[in-house]
Parts: C-alpha cells; structure tokens; sequence
C-alpha cells in the first residue's frame, strides 16, 4: 500500500493490496479520476487522461484548450453551474442566494494510517502502517469554500476509503444542499449496475440492469437505510460473473436517508455517486464551521462479485466491527418472540431456557413485553422499568434463574421509539420527532423520540444504562420499528429543521457510542423490524444484525444471498423457527431450517418445550454442527455456489482461511421428477489437497471439488437440503 505523488504529472497514484485509483489535477486546478482498478505500476500515468474536443454545448472553461469542459473532464467532486451539467456531487448555496462554486486545487497532505470521522462510524486502523491517507484541499475563491477530498488506502484491504469534509472558509453563511461522500467518472457505460433492494421480510434481493442513459439510482427518503433499498451498488463490467471479471462496489458507512446511483451521459460515461440523500436535506455552515460527510468503501475485484463481496468480508470484519466480540465466535441462542410473542411469565421463560440448555443452546434472549405495560404493541416504549405483572420478582430473579441453567441471558430494546401511549410521553410530549401543529402520523402505535436533542440521547443512554447495570445481561437486541415522518425538531431553529434527520443519525451514533462502551462484554445485535437498517453504520457499533423478520427457510435463501454481496455472514442472525412459519406460512423440514440458518449466526426462535424427542435429536445434531463449524461460518471465506436468483437450487460454502476445512450447504427448492445428471462446483480450496468428506469414507481432490464438481444431491420432496464438511487429509 502506498500514495505515490509524481509533483511533474500532478499525479496522484494510490494504491491499495490489489488495486490501484488515479487522480491528476489538471493545470486549471480540477481534480481529474483516471483510474480505478487491478494495480498498476507508477509510470508517465497522466496520459490517462483523454481530452476529445467537443461541440459548443459542452463549454470549455479554457479559451485556450477547447478541449477541456468540465462537462466531459472525469472528475474526482464534480460541482454544478460553470460548465458540468452532469449530476453534481457536492451544492452549496452562498449568502447572496446563488449556488455556482468553482473548486479548485490548493494544496495536498499525505498521511501515514487514517483519522477518524468525528461523530461518524467508519473504517479504522489499528496502526499507523496499516493504511495511508491523501487529503485533497480544494477552494472555491469567490465564497471561500473549502473541500477537503480524503482518500484512505488499506495495505491489507482492497478497498479505498472516502469522505469529504467541507468547511466554511468564508465570511458569510453557505447552506449546504448536497454533500456526496464520492463521485467519480467511469470512461464508459458498458456495465450492469446492481442493487440490493426489497421490502420488510424481504430485503436485500439482487437486482441487476444493464446501464442506459440518464440517471439510474436508489435512494432511502424513509430516515433510515431502509428495507426498501440498500446503501450499495456495483458496477459490473461487460461479462463480469460471480467468479471472474471487473467489479465495482461503492457502500455507504451510514443509516440514514442516502442516494446511490450512476448517470450515463451522452459521451457514454458513467458517474457513480454514494452520499447523503440530498432530497429534503439542508445543512446550514456559519463562517468556521465544517460539515463531515459519512464514509463511501470503494472495493474492487477483478474476480467478479465472489471477490468483491469477500474484500468487504475481510474488511468489515476486521476493521469496520469493533470490539470484544470482533474476533470471537458469537453463541447460539433461543429468542422467545415467535414462540411467545407478548405472552410469556418467569416460569414460560425459564421452561424454553431449559429446554434450550438441554440441547446445548448458549443463550437466551427475552424480546419485547418485558417493561411498562406492553401486553401488546400499543403502549409502552420509552418506559423502560420491568412488567412487574409478567416478572413479579423483577428481571434480575429471571436472569438468575436463567444463569442457574448456565445460559446466558439477553434482552430486547427499542430505545429510539416513545408509545403515545406512556410515563415517558405524558412528561415529555415534545420529545418524539414532530411538526408543531400537525399530526403526528403514528406507524406500530409509535412515535420516534427526536435523536437530535442531548437531552433525548441522554435519557436513552440513562435508561438502557440503568437496565444493563442491574442484571449480568450480556447480549442486546436494539430493535427499530418504523421509518421518520413529520421530521422536525422542537429544538432546532426554522432554517435547521431541514437538518433533523441527519442530526438523528449523529444522535444515535452517539447514543450507541456511548452504551456500547460502557458494557464492552455485551454483545449487541442491531434490528429494524429484521433488515430494515442492515449498513456499515450499525455494523461499526453492534457487530452483528438481525437479517430479516422473514424466517422462512425458502425465503431466507434469497434474502441471505443478497445481504452476503456486502455483508459478512458473522453480521447476519439466522434462527430456525416454527411451522407452519409465521410469515409466509410455509413447512418446511426442521432439517432445511437448520441447514439455512446455520449459514448465520445460528439461533432457534420457537417454543422449545414443544419439540417432540426426534425433532430434539435433530436440534441437538445441529447444535452440534454448529459448534464444529462456527468459526468457520463466521470467519472463514464464503463463496457463493448457485444463487437463488437464478434457478430452483441454492448453494454456497465457507472455507477456512488456511483451506484446510470447508462447509456446504445445498438447498433444493421444488423438485423434479427424472432430474438431469448435475454436478455442482466446489470453490476456494486448495487445488493441490485432498479432502476427506467428513461421515463417509471418501477422499476428494481439491482439483476434483474445483473442476469436476459434486454430483447434485437426488432429493424427494421439497424443501430439502444437504450441508458436506471436507476435512483436508492429512
Ligand atoms: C421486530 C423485530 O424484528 C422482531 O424480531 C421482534 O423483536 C419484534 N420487533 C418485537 O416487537
């Protein structure tokens, strides 16, 4: 890893374990992108750049060189008003009301490791030598408008950090309109574009479109990063595959409103943006003040989506999630929601953690109903004192009874939530997210406490302090169960109130700061009503998310699939839980079940004290295996076999790092009668090795896995599945 600066070319060359990315400021003082890619050496590199002259509508910003527009320049921060007509990254609007600014070069740092974004989660290093970072100073003369472009480069990653800090270098007020966190220009718009998009109990699903001209984006407006679409998208080039070709992931370290997208214009280029949606975003800068933009990832693999998706694994693991539980395997749990929903006492708990003991299970998590009044989902939130009605004898006589049983004991929050209906609401009315004078649209009978206000985010960490202090809990589940509307703050001034939702966002992070570090053995488990807020943000403070409501295994095989292109599978909770399920109503084997969600991190989420003794044979295999095979679900390398997407079989598998062990899964969705012969191909091992397939006799080459593949398992019956364990021989 290193920056390379080549003061004769104004060339910026930096580059990361696998991957190189070109920046040159043109003699005009405009950053120019010439390059992003498999790594390249450091020689005569501004010839990348391809000036063409072009016909009078593209103007040329210098008499001099008719060939220089910024309309056709491939630009690093492109802004808007002096000659792009491209879709800017970046808008402020100056004190006499215009918003035409002309950013140009003024000086440059290189620097050893990567500083942190103050009040915002990004990727970090450990040491100074793992990472090198190149800040890009840019100024608008006339309003004194500062930009400063940082670029991080990790030696272990293929991966660039950016982010964008803007200052207000001037005398008068800028109202910053949009702040994008990158921008940069692909020299064409041969590629697919992919995105990851759903809805509630069916998120993330793999979408993919062939570029065209114009704009082509997703975007979040609902407050949070939203089941609905994903802070990601790819660029894939012409042929590029699961295995092989050119890819180009850009994801957003954020959990609130975002745009993604790519405009083709009509030189066929291709922008591709990542930042804060500025749809109803406005933020205002006095003179001195600066804005921080949230971190974009930018990974690319020349091994197709395979490789991408394992360079965001290794870096998110590694240096996205923090803290004690980053580099350790998670514990298998029993959550009680869909086996009691808000119907439970001590004795029903304490009778599923049992039964859940005795089958080898390691934890267990009380959901909602535990506090205020919450018989149901009505009341409540933001009273978070114990039901004395449910648990006469208080939560810390359960977690003990629970503890007795050597589990561990978890707990369900919705911390940022007020019911209407509570303590909390009757003192503090104006403390929910709201717009004097109009209706406070309620979804889930709940409101949404206003993060911006301190004296919220310390109730917050007040509240959930006092609970985590008075009981050995050692893992929460923070859920979040509605999207923002009537987005104002009591607090905030007239010409800030467009600044709520992103001061929400600063809010939480703070808040989760907070908590998390107070209770480093705790264990949290991020929520939005499943995968309604699965991002890099939450990842940075609970290292791990509930994947989706959805539990149904079929439906699990799309969803897990699709969260797996960006997310590691340590991040993704998977529970077998009941039949016929409760989402989609659909029965499928116990065997299937638990053959899906041990693609995760493992946990049940039924009532336990109703298997029969075969189903807790079965519970107790899968317990088992789980406890074989953890590390390497959690830590190994994924690579996905056959994707859900694109036919009736699903299957992927984890190799140990050293390839000495892996773990498949094959999933058959309908079947067939007189299957054709099939053979699938094993991916990741070590070509040279040989595998013994663990429960039977049989030796395998790696090249054999590899190359010739597995005979696909013959099934009867639907919904079935198969998982194989190789143990390379020694
Ligand atoms: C939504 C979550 O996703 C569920 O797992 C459960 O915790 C409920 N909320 C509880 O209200």
């Amino acid at each position: 890893m290193t920056i390379l600066y080549d003061q004769q070319r104004s060339l910026f060359h930096l580059q990361a374990k696998d991957t190189s990315y070109v920046i040159h400021v043109t003699k005009e003082g405009y950053p120019a992108h010439l390059y992003w890619g498999k790594k390249i050496r450091g020689t005569q590199l501004d010839r990348l750049l391809e000036l063409k002259e072009r016909a009078s509508f593209s103007p040329s910003t210098e008499l001099d060189r008719l060939a220089l527009s910024l309309d056709t320049l491939p630009q690093e921060y492109p802004g808007y008003g002096n000659s792009d007509f491209r879709m800017p990254a970046y808008q402020v609007m100056l004190a006499d009301g215009t918003t035409v600014t002309d950013l140009r070069y003024v000086s440059h740092e290189i620097l050893q490791g990567k500083p942190g974004l103050a009040g915002l989660p990004a990727t970090y290093v450990e040491s100074d030598d793992e990472a090198q970072t190149l800040e890009l100073t840019l100024k608008d003369e006339w309003s004194g408008l500062t930009v400063i472009l940082s670029y991080s480069v990790f030696e272990g990653f293929d991966a660039i950090a950016r982010s964008v800090r803007l200052v207000n270098g001037g005398s008068g007020t800028l109202q910053l309109k949009r702040a994008f966190s990158m921008s940069l220009d692909m020299p064409n718009d041969q590629f697919e574009l992919l995105q990851l998009s759903g809805a509630w109990t069916r998120e993330r699903h793999v979408h993919k479109r062939k570029l065209v001209p114009g704009l082509q984006s997703v975007e979040s407006r609902r407050g949070s990063s939203s089941h609905m679409q994903n802070p990601f998208v790819a660029l894939l080039a012409e042929g590029a595959t699961e295995d092989h070709g050119d890819v180009y992931g850009v994801n957003l370290v954020y959990s609130g409103n975002f745009t993604a997208g790519v405009e083709v214009d009509q030189f066929h280029t291709a922008r591709l943006f990542i930042g804060i949606n500025p749809f109803d975003f406005n933020w205002k800068l006095e003179p001195g003040e600066q804005f921080q933009t949230p971190e974009a990832v930018l990974v690319h693999s020349e091994n197709g989506l395979g490789g991408m998706s394992r360079s965001f694994h290794d870096l998110y693991r590694a240096r996205l999630i923090r803290g004690a539980f980053r580099d350790q395997t998670r514990p298998i749990l029993v959550n009680n929601w869909e086996a009691t929903y808000f119907n439970f006492n001590a004795d029903k708990i304490e009778a599923i953690a049992k039964a859940g003991q005795e089958l080898g299970i390691e934890l267990f998590v009380l959901d909602d109903g535990w506090f205020g009044k919450r018989d149901n989902d009505t009341t409540s939130l933001g009273d978070w004192f114990v039901d004395r009605d449910k648990l006469p004898n208080g939560l810390e006589d359960l977690v003990s009874r629970v503890k007795r049983l050597d589990m561990q004991f978890g707990l369900w929050f919705e911390p940022e939530m007020i019911s209407p209906v509570s303590e909390l609401y009757k003192a503090h009315p104006d403390w929910c997210l709201h717009l004097e004078g109009r209706r406070r649209t309620q979804a889930r009978h709940q409101l949404i406490l206003d993060l911006s206000r301190k004296d919220v985010q310390d109730y917050i960490v007040q509240a959930v302090s006092d609970i985590l202090s008075s009981a050995p809990i050692t893992y929460v589940k923070w859920d979040m169960n509605r999207n923002m509307t009537e987005i104002g703050s009591a607090l905030l001034p007239a010409d800030r109130q467009r600044e709520t939702a992103h001061r929400y966002m600063l809010g939480l992070y703070d808040v989760m700061e907070r908590i998390t570090s107070a209770f480093p053995h705790i264990l949290f488990e991020s929520c939005s009503g499943g995968g309604g807020r699965f991002d890099a943000g939450m990842l940075y403070y609970m290292p791990q998310t509930w994947t989706s409501d959805n539990t149904d295994a079929v439906s699990r095989l799309k969803i897990q699939y699709g969260t797996s292109i960006v997310y590691p599978v340590s991040s993704m909770g998977a529970h077998v839980s009941a039949v016929p399920n409760h989402q989609v109503g659909r029965i499928t084997s116990l065997e299937t079940r638990g053959n899906v969600a041990l693609s995760g991190n493992f946990g049940y989420e039924l009532d336990l004290t109703r298997f029969t003794d075969e189903e807790k044979e079965t519970v107790k295999e899968q317990v088992a295996l789980y406890k074989e095979v953890r590390h390497l679900v959690q830590f190994g390398d994924f690579y996905r076999l056959l994707s859900p997407f694109e036919g009736n079989d699903t299957a992927w598998m984890f190799v140990s790092k050293d390839k000495s062990e892996a773990f498949v899964v094959y999933v058959s969705v309908l079947q067939e009668p007189n299957p054709k012969l099939n053979r699938f191909r094993l991916k990741g091992l070590d070509a040279g090795l040989d595998y013994r397939m663990e429960g039977t006799d049989s030796t395998y080459g790696g090249d054999e896995l590899m190359y010739a593949g597995l005979a696909t398992p013959q099934f009867h019956g639907d919904y079935a599945s198969r998982v194989y364990r190789f143990t390379a021989a020694k």
